[in-house]
């Protein structure tokens, strides 16, 4: 399954970035996911962040400007495209990190769970966070609107979303390691299922109006279940 995560990217790093087109959904749903993430995560300027899974460097980029950032990544195609984040880039799989115990104020991942699925990830990143440092890792919430819809859909042999691994509350805890204490589970991601059906829909006026609603509806208690993402973060005790 690795490889055919790599060879998938070493496809697509040519037109990931497409997703970030603007006056589309998807870049809008994309762009708000990065800022929902350096809300969140509160970065210091002292402190040492890596991002596992980087892809393209969309969260290193941010990173970089707040923080001293490195990004690891086993695809050197999206590598590539990482080279003006300003982050450190290391090629490496985040299986096995090349890193030791301890060394990282912050670790974050995002997108990577939802194309691979692995606890190993969850247990090295939590290996190099440092005594107190904070982990952040999203994953697809199997209950929200995509999720249902996408496991349905998967079901009979095809996929509506972007991601294939999807996870609930109680999945999470299981992938992480004992000693990661979690403080926080966040939903994000507001966001129509069907990824595949309009990402490459262009409208100003609906990418304004789907802005428009996600920040009023986005944490009303029944629409929430549009949030098709869970940020959780954990602590190394
Ligand atoms: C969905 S992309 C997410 C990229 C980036 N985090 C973002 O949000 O744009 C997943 C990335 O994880 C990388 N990846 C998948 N499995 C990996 C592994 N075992 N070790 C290192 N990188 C991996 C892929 O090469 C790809 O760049």
């Amino acid at each position: 399954m690795k490889k055919g995560v790599q060879r998938y990217y070493q496809k697509r790093a040519e037109t990931y970035e497409d997703l970030d087109e603007p006056e589309t959904i998807v870049a809008a749903v994309r762009a708000i996911g990065i800022a929902d993430h350096l809300r969140i995560m509160d970065l210091g300027k002292e402190e040492l962040v890596l991002d596992v899974g980087c892809g393209t460097g969309r969260f290193l980029q941010p990173f970089s400007s707040r923080a001293r950032a490195v990004g690891v990544d086993f695809t050197v195609e999206m590598l590539e495209k990482a080279g003006e984040s300003g982050a450190l880039l290391v090629r490496a799989d985040a299986e096995h990190l090349p890193f030791k115990d301890r060394v990282f104020d912050v670790v974050h991942s995002a997108g990577l769970l939802g194309v691979y699925r692995s606890q190993r990830i969850c247990h090295e990143m939590v290996r190099v966070a440092g005594k107190g440092g904070r982990v952040y890792v999203s994953f697809p919430a199997s209950e929200s609107a995509s999720g249902v819809v996408a496991r349905l859909f998967m079901r009979l042999g095809w996929n509506p979303t972007l991601l294939d691994h999807w996870y609930s509350k109680a999945d999470i805890r299981g992938m992480l390691p004992v000693e990661a204490e979690i403080t926080g589970i966040y939903r994000l991601g507001f966001e129509p299922p069907f990824q595949r059906l309009y990402r490459h829909l262009r409208s100003r006026l609906l990418t304004r109006l789907f802005i428009a609603l996600e920040r009023k509806l986005r944490d009303r208690p029944l629409l929430r279940y549009f949030g098709a993402r869970w940020l959780v973060e954990a602590k190394r005790g």
